[in-house]
C-alpha cells in the first residue's frame, strides 16, 4: 500500500474558531475512504483543505509523497478534481462545461474534445453533449460533473455529498455505476456524505469526524458493523 494523501497535525482556523484538528489521517493510492459526521463537523472544510482549496492554519498535507506549500499547492490542485453537492456547471453546453476545464489544465483541443465524449457516454449521456448545461436535470447535471471531474483524470477525487440532493432511484443508479468505475480504475477518493446507506456501494474505509477531530477510523464493518452491509438503498419499484 503506498500513501496517496495524508493530513499530519493539520489545522484549520475561521474567525479565532478551529474548525478541525486532525493529527493523521491517510488516504491510501487506490482506496475510497468515506467521511461522515453530522453537520457543521468540519466535513467540507476538511475535504477542502486536503484538495488544496484552503489554506490550513498548520500542520501538512503531503500529496504523493511531497508536503503541499505555498509554491506547489496550485500545480497539486490540478492533479485532483472535486464534486460537489451541487453540480456547479457554466452557463455554457454540456461538452464545453468539460472541454473548458481540460484546456486550463493544458489539454489540447481536440484531446479535451475527445475526451469529454468519452466521459460524457460512460455516465450515460453523451445524447446531452450539446445540450445548455442549464437545462439539465438534477440527476443528468450531476452526471455531466462527474463526467467532468473523472475526465480530468484526477490522481484524487473529492466527492461532498454529490448525490444529498437525488432522489433514491437516481441515487442508487448513480451509486451502482460509480463503485464499480472507482474501482476498475484503481481510483483514490474522499467521498463526504451524510446517508449510511450510500457507503458500502463505494468505500473500503471509513473516518468519522466529530467537532473537527477524527473520533472513529476503520473499515466501513469495524465502524458500522456487518448490518451496514445489507442495507441497500430501497426503491419500491424494483423489489
Ligand atoms: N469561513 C468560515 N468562517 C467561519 N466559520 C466557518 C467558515 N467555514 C466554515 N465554518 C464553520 O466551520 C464548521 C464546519 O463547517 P463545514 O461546512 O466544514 O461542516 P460540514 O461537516 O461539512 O457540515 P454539513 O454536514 O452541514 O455540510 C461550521 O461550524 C461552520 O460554520
Ligand atoms: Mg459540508
Amino acid at each position: 500500500m503506498k500513501p496517496m494523501l495524508i493530513a499530519e497535525d493539520l489545522r484549520l482556523e475561521r474567525s479565532g474558531r478551529e474548525i478541525f484538528h486532525i493529527e493523521n489521517l491517510t488516504i491510501q493510492q487506490g482506496e475510497v475512504l468515506a467521511l461522515v459526521g453530522p453537520n457543521g463537523a468540519g466535513k467540507s472544510s476538511l475535504l477542502l483543505t486536503l484538495a488544496m482549496l484552503e489554506t490550513p492554519s498548520g500542520g501538512v498535507v503531503r500529496f504523493a509523497g511531497e508536503a503541499a506549500l505555498n509554491g506547489n499547492r496550485l500545480g497539486m490542485r490540478r492533479r485532483m478534481a472535486v464534486v460537489f453537492q451541487e453540480a456547479m456547471l457554466l452557463d455554457t453546453s454540456v461538452q464545453r462545461n468539460i472541454t473548458i476545464a481540460l484546456r486550463i489544465r493544458g489539454v489540447a483541443s481536440g484531446e479535451a474534445a475527445q475526451r469529454a465524449q468519452k466521459w460524457l457516454d460512460r455516465f450515460g449521456i453523451g445524447h446531452l453533449a450539446r445540450r445548455p448545461a442549464r437545462q439539465l436535470s438534477g440527476g443528468e447535471a450531476q452526471r455531466a460533473s462527474l463526467a467532468r471531474a473523472f475526465a480530468l483524470e484526477p490522481e484524487v477525487l473529492f466527492l461532498d455529498e454529490p448525490f444529498a440532493a437525488l432522489d433514491y432511484p437516481t441515487r442508487k443508479a448513480l451509486l451502482n455505476e460509480l463503485g464499480p468505475m472507482l474501482k476498475g480504475m484503481n481510483m483514490t477518493a474522499l467521498f463526504v456524505t451524510h446517508d449510511y446507506t450510500e457507503i458500502p456501494y463505494l468505500a473500503q474505509r471509513v473516518a468519522v469526524l466529530y467537532e473537527g477531530r477524527i473520533i472513529k477510523c476503520g473499515s466501513v464493518v469495524e465502524v458500522f458493523g456487518e448490518e451496514i452491509l445489507s442495507r441497500r438503498i430501497w426503491v419500491p419499484w424494483e423489489d
